[in-house]
């Protein structure tokens, strides 16, 4: 089915690949006037201020983009009647602060979506109990080195919230770091669903297309089960609208460090392979899976450029962890000898592997950018906060996003070889008592690494509903509201 580009939010089929963002949490207080904002975003009237970058290609890249999402008490707030509100999934409704601290009824020993401890949204400094409560999250990306345009575009923004009654909560930065890498120093960016009817660059990756509605509601697209995620949402709002979840990230990168110290002496391995065994990739990218022992050039220093010159950079992603219908006869790494079970990449896609979940169906797409300055390995602690802004897009919160926090991450029930530990990277680790498995072709196979941190602290989350173009203009057009 062909896809109306110019009806989707960009940013969803297509990364923008954007240095710079600005992600302004705002609260509104007079629904007219919001409704009047919303209505001038997607005018087409560039002289009414910036405009919402749709999924349209383009042939010269623009200096700036902007997307809206639009919280469940934004949507409140707008003026939504009752009977739609409640058309909204649960997981939406109640937010990721209420639902991080409801318990699970099957594991009451969980921790939820690992936003405990100093993770917990008391702790929050967006979208938790100790900050107001955010409508709208508007995103401006732009490319500094290119054009600087972020002070010029935000300072029109702030005129026209001004005008529309929008006050500004907070503000929250994020900016690339050299090479495409992440803190940690691993290179990002690379694997990603690709989508049915979808506009993102396609690299060989072994996986099926995830079906649009997986990604995309209303418009009659079929999701992984055969319906659809906008329910009985009014299809003007629900057309070719998403949900995302943004999380704010901060990441401990002198930790990170001194346990690859830890683990590899230890252990007497190669501290790159430590790293690698981690996230199952190396640092620059290459898949474990591909290059288990590494090869001439793989590991590299932290943010070393580029692939692995013997796997190639079109085939960074061409890699399953089992065989599949698709490729019958392709190694089975079902113990995890060249990728741990455990890593990250392998727990948040376990491809065509035997886990919990239906296979294929629990794909998101990842909008993340790092915030903060690069972390300069010799200078220790510096206490300096830098993490990952990360923007995590789908269908369903509950049966995507959520579910991989939820059980893939934070559970070690979803297959075996996990018993007692949770994801490296983004898993609440039981005040440093985490662990790793690694298996190895010597006498000390499995190693079990203990006293893993918690590498990654949750700073702040929202769920927003992010409307296609025709959403938006509905939610403009609505009578009524707060203050309206
Ligand atoms: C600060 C926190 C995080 C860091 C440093 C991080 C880092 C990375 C890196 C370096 C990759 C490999 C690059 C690639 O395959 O494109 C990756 C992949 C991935 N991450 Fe994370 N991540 C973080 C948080 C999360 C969270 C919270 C989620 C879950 C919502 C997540 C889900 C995924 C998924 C699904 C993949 C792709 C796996 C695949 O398809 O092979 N990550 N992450």
């Amino acid at each position: 089915m062909a896809l109306d580009l110019a009806d989707i939010q960009g940013n969803l089929l297509r990364g923008y690949r954007f240095t710079d963002a600005r992600h302004f949490a705002l609260a509104l207080t007079d629904g007219a006037a919001a409704r009047r904002f919303l209505g001038d975003v997607v005018s087409g009237n560039a002289r009414r201020g910036p405009q919402i970058t749709t999924d349209e290609q383009w042939t010269v890249k623009p200096r700036y983009c902007l997307n809206i999402g639009l919280t469940y008490a934004g949507l409140e707030a707008l003026g939504l009647p009752p009977g739609t509100l409640a058309a909204f999934p649960d997981a939406f409704v109640q937010g990721p602060a209420a639902r991080a601290v409801q318990p699970d009824p099957d594991f009451p020993t969980g921790v939820g979506l690992g936003d405990v401890d100093e993770s917990a949204p008391s702790n929050w400094i967006l979208g938790g109990g100790a900050t107001p409560a955010v409508h709208i999250l508007l995103s401006l990306y732009t490319e500094e080195a290119r054009t600087r345009q972020l002070e010029a575009v935000s300072a029109r923004l702030r005129k026209r919230f001004a005008a529309a009654g929008l006050t500004e909560i907070s503000t929250h930065d994020a900016n690339a770091l050299p090479n495409q890498t992440v803190h940690f120093g691993y290179r990002d960016g690379i694997a990603q669903p690709q989508i049915e009817g979808g506009t993102g660059r396609d690299i060989p990756d072994m996986q099926p297309k995830a079906p649009t509605g997986d990604f995309l509601l209303g418009r009659g697209y079929l999701n992984s089960y055969g319906g659809n995620f906008a329910g009985a949402l009014p299809s003007a709002l629900a057309d070719n609208g998403c949900y995302g979840a943004f999380r704010i990230l901060r990441q401990d990168a002198a930790g990170f460090e001194r346990l690859l110290d830890d683990w590899s002496q230890t252990w007497g391995l190669d501290r790159e392979l430590v790293a690698a065994k981690i996230l199952g990739r190396w640092r620059n990218g290459t898949p474990l899976t591909l290059a288990p022992t590494g090869a001439p050039g793989a590991p590299g220093a932290p943010g070393a450029p580029g692939a692995d010159p013997a796997v190639g950079e079109r085939q960074l992603n061409a890699f399953d962890f089992a065989p599949s219908e698709r490729h019958p006869t392709y190694f089975d790494d079902v113990d995890g000898v060249r990728c741990p079970v455990g890593a990250h990449i392998r727990r948040l896609n376990p491809r065509s592997s035997l886990v919990t979940g239906k296979p294929h169906t629990r794909r998101i797409v990842r909008r993340g950018m790092p915030y903060g300055p690069p972390y300069d390995p010799s200078a220790r602690d510096d206490g300096v906060e830098r993490g990952l802004m990360g923007l995590f897009l789908c269908g369903d919160l509950e049966l995507q996003y959520e579910f991989l926090m939820r059980v893939w991450a934070n559970q070690d029930y979803a297959t075996h070889g996990l018993r007692g530990t949770r994801d490296p990277v983004v898993g609440a680790q039981p005040r440093g008592t985490g662990s790793l498995t690694v298996r190895t072709d010597d006498s000390r196979d499995p190693i079990v690494m203990t006293g893993l941190p918690n590498l990654v602290q949750t700073r702040g989350s929202l769920y927003c509903f992010m409307p296609g173009i025709g959403g938006l203009r509905y939610l403009s057009a609505l009578p009524g509201g707060a203050g309206g």
